[in-house]
């Protein structure tokens, strides 16, 4: 699996030839809209977080763009279906093998109402078990909770995608801590640096990470696992 991040909570999963996008939010992303194209993006699946529009804001326009199924929590999924959008709903707790992988939509501890005021559900994340045998978690927008050391009681995980800003997730400090209760010692951060509320020092965040490894990528730059 390849893992190329577009930053915020935007990323790219190459799974074989299936490419499954995350949370995009590019064109309203000052660290990318004048970089990044959003037609540029050719993708197979869109997951959804939650609603916020900094995780949904280019979700329905790359979706048509690409005839793309948008996988989210069952009243997300339902609001891009009367679009015209193919989609797969969930909910938390439940799994669903897809062609690239089991997909389980987890809980998370955040809010999820679309900016037009709908209903977007309860917030999750998902934790995906890859075709090419790769287990990652992507929390999205979640305070520290209990409930992650529920994960490696079915899924010793490869990596964590961890949100580490602060302010409307959970920063440095409770991401170290998730990485214990997820028994997962390889984290990307995201949901940083994007606007003056979550900008963090970086090599402050890696040193608290101590001998755990945080990636940070560069906007555009990918891990490959
Ligand atoms: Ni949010
Ligand atoms: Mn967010």
């Amino acid at each position: 699996m390849k893992i190329t991040y577009y930053g915020h909570n935007t990323l790219v999963l190459e799974i074989a030839t299936i490419r499954v996008l995350i949370d995009p939010f590019i064109s309203g992303n000052p660290l990318t809209k004048d970089t990044l194209k959003i037609d540029d993006f050719k993708v197979d699946y869109i997951l959804l977080t939650h609603a916020h529009q900094d995780h949904t804001l280019d979700a329905e326009a790359i979706a048509k763009n690409n005839n793309a199924t948008i996988v989210s929590n069952y009243e997300i999924a339902m609001y891009y279906q009367e679009k015209g959008i193919t989609v797969h709903p969930m909910n938390h707790g439940g799994n669903w093998k897809f062609d690239f992988g089991n997909v389980k939509y987890v809980n998370a501890i955040h809010t999820s109402s679309f900016p037009d005021g709908s209903n977007g559900g309860q917030p999750g994340g998902f934790v995906i078990q890859t075709i090419d045998h790769k287990n990652i978690y992507i929390a999205g927008d979640t305070a520290l909770t209990m409930d992650m050391k529920l994960i490696p009681l079915t899924t010793r995980l490869d990596i964590a995608v961890l949100p580490i800003g602060d302010n409307f997730t959970m920063g440095i400090d409770d991401a170290v801590i998730a990485s214990d209760f997820l028994e997962c010692d390889t984290i990307l951060g995201v949901h940083y640096d994007t606007f003056g509320y979550i900008e963090i020092d970086h090599q402050e965040a890696k040193e608290k990470f101590k001998n755990k490894n945080l990636t940070l990528l560069p906007i555009g730059h990918s891990i490959e696992l």
